[in-house]
């Protein structure tokens, strides 16, 4: 079956949730690793409590962006995984990383992508009075944040949210929607063409598929 490596820097309830799914049949894969830039993130932990290999890659020993994603490059090309999975990875990778791993590599972003690349995206959605919001996954390209949309979940803003509710709301579907594209990626059936996203023969994105 395939296999998945997935990076994070955090909490880890997305690889939590793809844990879950492959527990629950739901997802036929089998994460072969799972590298931290943070030593302290507490996904590593839910990874050795699943018996997953956990590697942390301490970006703040690096002297450049450049040694740094080159070294996790290397630690991944020797996991020889089918798909790697950015889930809470907070760190830009360089150029050079991305187009290595092209086509094989994906994200999770918790806004309506194109809108509020980069950080704050909760606070921003409610700064800007936005009644929707949601997560979107997509395939990482050298644009950040900018590469084609698989899917899209929204969820609705009410007029008193905090960015820690919109976040659990939001991070409710990631949990969701990102073990299903997982599926579909690693039946063969998801693949990044001519920088569309493609499933089965149909472009994506799809909404509210999930
Ligand atoms: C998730 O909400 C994910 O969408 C976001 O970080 C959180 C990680 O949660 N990712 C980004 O902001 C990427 N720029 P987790 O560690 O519990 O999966």
């Amino acid at each position: 079956c395939a296999k998945i490596c997935v990076l994070i820097s955090g909490n880890g309830s997305n690889l939590q949730a793809m844990i879950d799914a492959i527990g629950a049949g739901k997802l036929n894969a089998r994460i072969v690793g799972v590298i931290s830039n943070r030593p302290d993130a507490y996904g590593l932990e839910r990874a050795r409590q699943a018996s997953i290999d956990a590697y942390c890659i301490d970006h703040t020993t690096f002297a450049d962006r450049e040694s740094f994603d080159h070294a996790l490059q290397a630690q991944i090309d020797a996991l020889a995984p089918d798909v790697v999975a950015l889930a809470g990875y907070m760190r830009i990778l360089t150029p050079a990383f991305v187009d290595h791993f092209s086509g094989k590599l994906l994200n999770i972003h918790p806004s309506l992508l194109p809108k509020y690349k980069g950080l704050h995206t909760h606070q921003r959605a409610i700064d800007n009075g936005d009644t929707e919001h949601g997560v979107s996954v997509h395939f990482v390209t050298p644009e950040l944040d900018g590469g084609p949309v698989i899917i899209q979940s929204r969820v609705p803003v009410f007029e008193d949210d905090t960015a820690e509710e919109l976040a659990q709301r939001v991070q409710e579907q990631e949990r969701r929607i990102y073990p299903l594209v997982l599926h579909w990626y690693c039946s063969g059936r998801l693949t990044m063409n001519d920088n569309k996203a493609v499933l089965d023969n149909e472009i994506l994105p799809l909404s509210g598929y999930a």
